[in-house]
Parts: structure tokens; C-alpha cells; sequence
């Protein structure tokens, strides 16, 4: 196979209904980031793409259930999505939304496009309609049982717990997700992609040819539907939330939201070109691979219904691979957000922090690439103390506090190669374990296999540790300063590849070690010299980089999945049984009038944040260090779920000065910030205009 030009890689688009927990990072994330990693590393050309997937019916469900908007929903998921894939270091070329304006018109004129082509069938058919909540059921609007494994809550598009896309009409025993009644049938006209006859077509059909080098759970998948034959699809909704369909007759309908997330990535590529034509290129260029990494849930979207849209458009590129995973399964459960059964990556980030690499590890390693795996969190303690700290850290550990103790932190001169039979068989058969390890890693690499890739990484740490042991310079050292060296300054070279083979999968540690080693700008084609650091290279001081998980910690996870279990097994059954009425968006009530001497005793100030951190076991607060102009202080502000402290370090902030100082957490605080916003989102009250100074007095 040719060498791709350039590389387009796209992560699904999350539903920014709710945050963002294990299932999701090891299920998409993670992979896509590995991935994209690995080919930069070796300098070839990549975007990166995802975004908030805005509309759909799940966006609607979360909105009525909390009594707000769907606008609200999506503007506090999406901050929420966003801050926890920055902290995981899952480094997007760009982040979009699907309810942004490039986003809306895009997905447009895609439609109208097919629309001209008269690739749509215009059909009326019979839909469900709710007569209590007068509205058509669409998607996961109704639920029914699934006529495939029997789960009694599958959804109008999709059974969660078998993969199997669905329509309404297949379910059994349909039922409104939103009043709980049996619906009613009601006409409705809507356009439909005529999947079964596009299935037969030349294009299709040598498009398909692609599935052979693909894994085997796509591939088995996308052949059982081709088989059963596929089915037209409705491209339009009787919905009010969603792209508006831009065609005469089609006022009330919104497009499908298959139809237009998957657009979404072309409108964010777009965005990031801030509208030149360099996005062309990528998305229409042969020479461009384009790459989708998704969970199992949206292979039929991607693998199918997508490329046909693309296809039939007639100006794209197919996708070149679609590494689909499995699902992950947390302590012998079915992850679930409704249930709150979920290690969310906010709470991971309070509770564990700056351990993301400990997470991004243990995810990598029991990555559901092949078949649903299972996330506990005694295995993640015995994979980061067993692993992480005792192989990886270790010798990294050990190589820098000897280089200190023995020479000044410099990687040592060596003047003759090992005499020794011994020292040399050990270091021999060490460079080739390490060899192999990082030959084999980058093979596993480029086939997406990120689960061996990681394991092959450890096997090279490993096999340093092993040359370490066996060779034991710290006793050597006292007899024999010559050989010391010589497996010191071997030591340090390994120390250096690590940090390059690193990157990929743990790019915080990665970019710790490179400065230990004072290189912080490691090039890829290092793992493949003998000779990375030169002799006389004065190295920083050593850090520990991992630290060990204690028991307690574990304990205070379970014990936390322990009290939703009971909170679950206690509570009401979710939406789907137990209808919700649709509350109005809430709004606070305004305050009785106050005198405006009242008003005037209080001094608002410009503060200018300085600094900012999480209070730890506090996943509510940061402590933030405000610079007053006259004087600095310690602000303790409950908007951790909203903000990541390095996004607010430079902004001007509004800030009660007089408010007279209270302890929080045993932090005193002194003062208090004003933000916009309700309980649901919570906005800046200046910003960061240049001409204003901290202390002006606001009024
Ligand atoms: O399953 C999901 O979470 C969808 N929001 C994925 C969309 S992927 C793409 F097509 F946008
Ligand atoms: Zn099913």
C-alpha cells in the first residue's frame, strides 16, 4: 500500500448530553489520540477532528428531564466535554459544535445537494405520534423491546444492548419515552436514503472490497447487514430541534441527526481552515487517509450509511479504516450514564490529580479492541503499581538518581566499550529485547493493535530494568568505575528512547521525562539510535513519575460505586417507565428591593486571576489567587465542573472586595466572584479586556 499524503482522523462526535466517563475515552478517545500521536511523532501531515454532536433526540430527552432548554444542555455539556479531553491530553486539531452556523450550513447544502441529485425517496408513511405530548416518536423518542435480543428498553434507532440499528416500527410493545403511552400511527412525509438500491450500485459495491483489511468486528457486522439486505432510511425528522431541513415542504423538520453529525466533521475541518479551501484537501484528495475511530454503537453509521451520503454527494473520500471498539464494562456492569454507573473523568480529575497518564495507561492496556472488557478498580491499582511504578518508573528513577550521585547529573564519558563477559552478554541480550520490543510497538502502531503496542512499550521499559538488575552498577561502581559507565551511559540512551516511545500513549509522562533529561524536543527517528544524549549532556534532577495507588484510594472508589448501586436498586425506574412532565426552564425568582445604600456597601473590584488550582477531595471548588491591584488573595470559587484552572490563569474577574473572610475546606477565603449564569452554567463576569486594571471599582 502507497503512503498516504497526508492523514485525516476523526473521533465520534460525543452527544453533549451528559460528561464524559471511562467508556467513552477507552471506547473512541484515547485510541484516536494514540494514534494521531504516533503519526505526528513521525512528522507526517494530520488533522484531528470532533466536536460536540448538539442535536438528536438525546440532547431533547436530557433538556426535558432537567427542565432547562436544549441550548442550555449544550452549552454546558460542551465546555464539560471539552475541559476533560484537554486534561487527558487528547489533543484535537479542532473541537467543533454541530449547533454552530459553518455547521448548520453545511449539513444543508450537503441535503439540498442530494436533494437536487434526486438521490431521496419522498415517502408518506405512518409514524408514531404521542397524542398526550403531540408529537411524533421519533428515534429514541419510543422504546420497545427488540426484536433481535429480546431488551425490553431498546430505542426507536437502536438497540444499546445488542448493536442493532432499528426503526419504530420494529419494536415490540412500543411505548413513548416521553408520556409512557402506547402511541398512535399518523402520516408524515419525510425523505429517505434508498440504502437497498444503493447497496447494489458499482460504487458501493467496490467500496466494500475495503472491509477485507478491516477488523473483525466491522467487517462481521457490516456483512450481516449487507446480507439481510439493507433498508431505505428516513434523512428527515418531524422534530424541532436539529438542522432545519432546507427545502419547501419540509417546514417543522429538522434532519436526521445521523445525517448531520457525521457532517460535522467535515464542517469542523472547514472551521479549522476558518474557511479557506485548504479543508478541500483533506476531504477530497485520494491521496488523504481518512480514518474513524468509534465504539461498536456507530459502526453501521460510519461504515455504511455515511459513505453512501458521500458517496452519492460525489466530491469525497471513502474511509480508509474504521478501528471500531467494543464496549467497556466497569466492576461486572454495564457502564450507564442514567444509572450513574460510570467513572466520570471530572471526578477522576479531582480524585487523581495530575495521574492522567495512570488512567490513559490502564485504558490503553484493557482496551476493548477485539471484545467487551472490563474496567476494575483493583486491576487499575495492580496495572499502575505493578507496571507503571515498578518497571517503568522505576528504572527511569533509578538511572537519573545514580547519574546525579555518580556524575553530577552528566551522562558519562566512555572510553571502552564492556570487557566483561557477563556485563556484555547482559547488555547484548537487553538491546535486543529493547529492539524487538520497539520494532514490534511501532508494527502494532500501524495496525491500530494499541493494546500490544503498549504492551511492547512496557516490554522495553522492562527490559532496562532487567540490564539494571542484572548488572548492578550501583555495586559495580565500586570496583569498576569504567563498566560503570559504559552501562550507565546505555541506561541514560534507554531513558530517552522510553521518553519517545512514550508520547503516543503517556504524553504527560512523556514530557516530564524529556525535561528530567533536559531534551524536550526528542525526535521520533531516536528510537532508532544507539546514541541520543551525547556524553557531557547535563541531565535535570529526577522526579518520581509515577506514584503508587493505595488501598485507601481504591476503597473510596468502590465504596462510592457502592453507594449508587444502592441508591439504584432504591430509586425509580428511569425515563422510559416513568413518563416526565416538561418543566418550563426555571428561572430564580427576583429578590425583594433593597436601599441603594445597601447596594453601596458593597465594594465589587477587578481581579485579575493569577493563579489557579483544585482543592483536593472538593470536585466542586478551586482556589484561586486573585490579584487585586493593591493587594492579592486567596479566593476559594465553586466553578471546578465549569472551568479547567489553567483556562481561567490571566482573566480579569468581578469580585465582592469586602465580604468578610470564611473558611472553606480549611482554606480561608477572602472574597467572592461574580459569575453570570444559574445553577446550570456559569459564565465570566468581565473577561479579559486589556484596558481594564485589577482594583478598578466596578458599579
Ligand atoms: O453515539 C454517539 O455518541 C453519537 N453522537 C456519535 C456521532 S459520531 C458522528 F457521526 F458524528
Ligand atoms: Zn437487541
Amino acid at each position: 500500500m502507497t503512503e498516504p499524503k497526508r492523514y485525516l482522523i476523526t473521533a465520534a462526535l460525543p452527544y453533549a448530553n451528559g460528561p464524559v466517563h471511562i467508556g467513552h475515552l477507552a471506547g473512541c478517545y484515547l485510541p484516536a489520540d494514540i494514534y494521531v500521536r504516533y503519526l505526528k511523532a513521525q512528522g507526517k501531515d494530520v488533522v484531528f477532528i470532533c466536536g460536540s454532536d448538539e442535536h438528536g433526540v438525546p440532547i431533547t430527552i436530557k433538556a426535558k428531564k432537567e427542565g432547562v432548554t436544549p441550548q442550555q444542555v449544550v452549552d454546558k455539556y460542551d465546555g464539560i466535554m471539552k475541559n476533560a479531553f484537554k486534561a487527558f491530553g487528547i489533543d484535537f486539531t479542532y473541537y467543533g459544535r454541530t449547533s454552530s452556523t459553518i455547521h448548520h450550513q453545511t449539513a444543508q447544502a450537503f441535503f439540498k445537494t442530494l436533494y437536487d441529485k434526486g438521490i431521496f425517496k419522498e415517502e408518506t408513511t405512518q409514524q408514531y405520534y404521542d397524542e398526550e405530548a403531540q408529537q411524533f416518536l421519533a428515534d429514541r423518542y419510543i422504546i420497545g423491546t427488540c426484536p433481535r435480543c429480546g431488551n425490553p428498553n431498546a430505542y426507536g434507532d437502536q438497540c444499546e444492548k445488542c448493536g442493532t440499528s432499528l426503526s419504530p416500527s420494529d419494536l415490540i410493545n412500543p411505548k413513548s419515552a416521553l408520556s409512557g403511552a402506547s402511541p398512535v400511527l399518523k402520516e408524515t412525509k419525510n425523505w429517505f436514503l434508498p440504502m437497498g438500491e444503493l447497496q447494489q450500485s458499482e460504487a458501493f459495491q467496490q467500496y466494500i472490497q475495503r472491509f477485507d483489511s478491516w477488523k473483525s468486528n466491522i467487517k462481521g457486522q457490516c456483512q450481516s447487514w449487507l446480507n439481510d439486505g439493507l433498508q431505505s432510511r428516513a434523512m428527515t425528522r418531524d422534530l424541532d430541534w436539529g438542522v432545519p431541513v432546507p427545502i419547501e415542504g419540509a417546514e417543522g423538520k429538522v434532519l436526521y441527526v445521523w445525517f448531520d453529525a457525521p457532517i460535522g466533521y467535515i464542517s469542523a475541518t472547514k472551521e479549522y481552515f476558518n474557511g479557506t479551501a485548504a479543508w478541500e484537501k483533506y476531504w477530497m484528495d485520494k491521496e488523504t487517509s481518512l480514518v474513524h475511530f468509534i465504539g461498536k454503537d456507530n459502526i453501521v453509521f460510519h461504515a455504511i450509511i455515511f459513505p453512501m451520503m458521500l458517496m452519492t454527494h460525489g466530491n469525497f473520500i471513502l474511509p480508509t479504516n474504521i478501528p471500531a471498539n467494543e464496549f467497556l464494562n466497569l466492576e461486572g456492569d454495564k457502564i450507564s450514564t442514567s444509572r450513574n454507573w460510570a467513572v466520570w473523568l471530572h471526578e477522576y480529575l479531582v480524585d487523581f490529580p495530575n495521574r492522567e497518564d495512570e488512567l490513559r495507561y490502564v485504558l490503553t492496556s484493557i482496551a476493548p479492541e477485539t471484545k467487551d472488557s472490563e474496567f476494575t478498580w483493583k486491576d487499575y491499582q495492580t496495572r499502575v503499581n505493578s507496571e507503571l511504578v515498578s518497571i517503568f518508573g522505576n528504572f527511569v528513577n533509578r538511572v537519573l538518581v545514580l547519574s546525579e550521585k555518580y556524575y553530577e547529573g552528566k551522562v558519562p564519558r566512555v572510553l571502552s566499550e564492556l570487557k566483561d563477559e557477563k556485563l556484555k552478554a547482559a547488555r547484548e541480550t537487553c538491546f535486543d529485547a529493547l529492539g524487538n520490543s520497539l520494532h514490534q510497538m511501532r508494527q502494532h502502531l500501524d495496525a491500530v493493535k494499541l493494546r500490544d503496542a503498549l504492551s511492547c512499550f512496557m516490554d522495553a521499559a522492562r527490559a532496562g530494568n532487567k540490564y539494571l538488575a542484572e548488572t548492578e552498577p550501583w555495586k559495580l561502581v565500586k570496583t569498576d568505575e569504567e563498566n560503570t559507565k559504559a552501562i550507565m551511559y546505555d541506561a541514560i540512551q534507554i531513558c530517552a528512547k522510553l521518553a519517545i516511545a512514550a508520547e503516543p500513549f503517556l504524553p504527560h509522562t512523556a514530557t516530564r521525562l524529556k525535561a528530567m533529561l533536559k531534551a524536550p524536543t526528542l525526535a521520533w527517528n531516536g528510537l532508532f539510535n544507539e546514541n541520543i544524549l551525547p556524553d557531557g549532556h547535563q541531565l535535570n534532577k529526577a522526579e518520581i513519575l509515577y506514584k503508587q495507588v493505595a488501598d485507601e484510594e481504591i476503597q473510596v472508589q468502590l465504596d462510592r460505586l457502592q453507594r449508587i448501586k444502592t441508591e439504584n436498586e432504591t430509586v425509580a425506574a428511569p425515563i422510559s417507565s416513568s413518563p416526565e412532565t416538561i418543566k418550563a426552564p426555571q428561572h430564580h425568582p427576583v429578590k425583594s428591593d433593597i436601599a441603594y445604600e445597601d447596594f453601596d456597601k458593597i465594594d465589587l473590584r477587578v481581579g485579575k486571576v493569577l493563579a489557579a488550582e483544585r482543592v483536593p477531595k472538593a470536585d466542586k471548588l478551586l482556589k484561586l489567587t486573585v490579584d487585586l491591584g493593591f493587594e492579592q488573595r486567596t479566593i476559594l470559587s465553586g466553578i471546578a465542573e465549569y472551568y479547567q484552572p489553567q483556562d481561567l490563569v490571566g482573566k480579569l474577574v468581578t469580585v465582592v472586595a469586602n465580604l468578610a473572610p470564611r473558611k472553606i475546606r480549611g482554606i480561608e477565603s477572602q472574597g467572592m466572584l461574580l459569575m453570570a449564569g444559574n445553577d446550570f452554567g456559569k459564565l465570566y463576569s468581565v473577561g479579559s479586556e486589556k484596558d481594564i486594571e485589577p482594583g478598578s471599582v466596578v458599579k
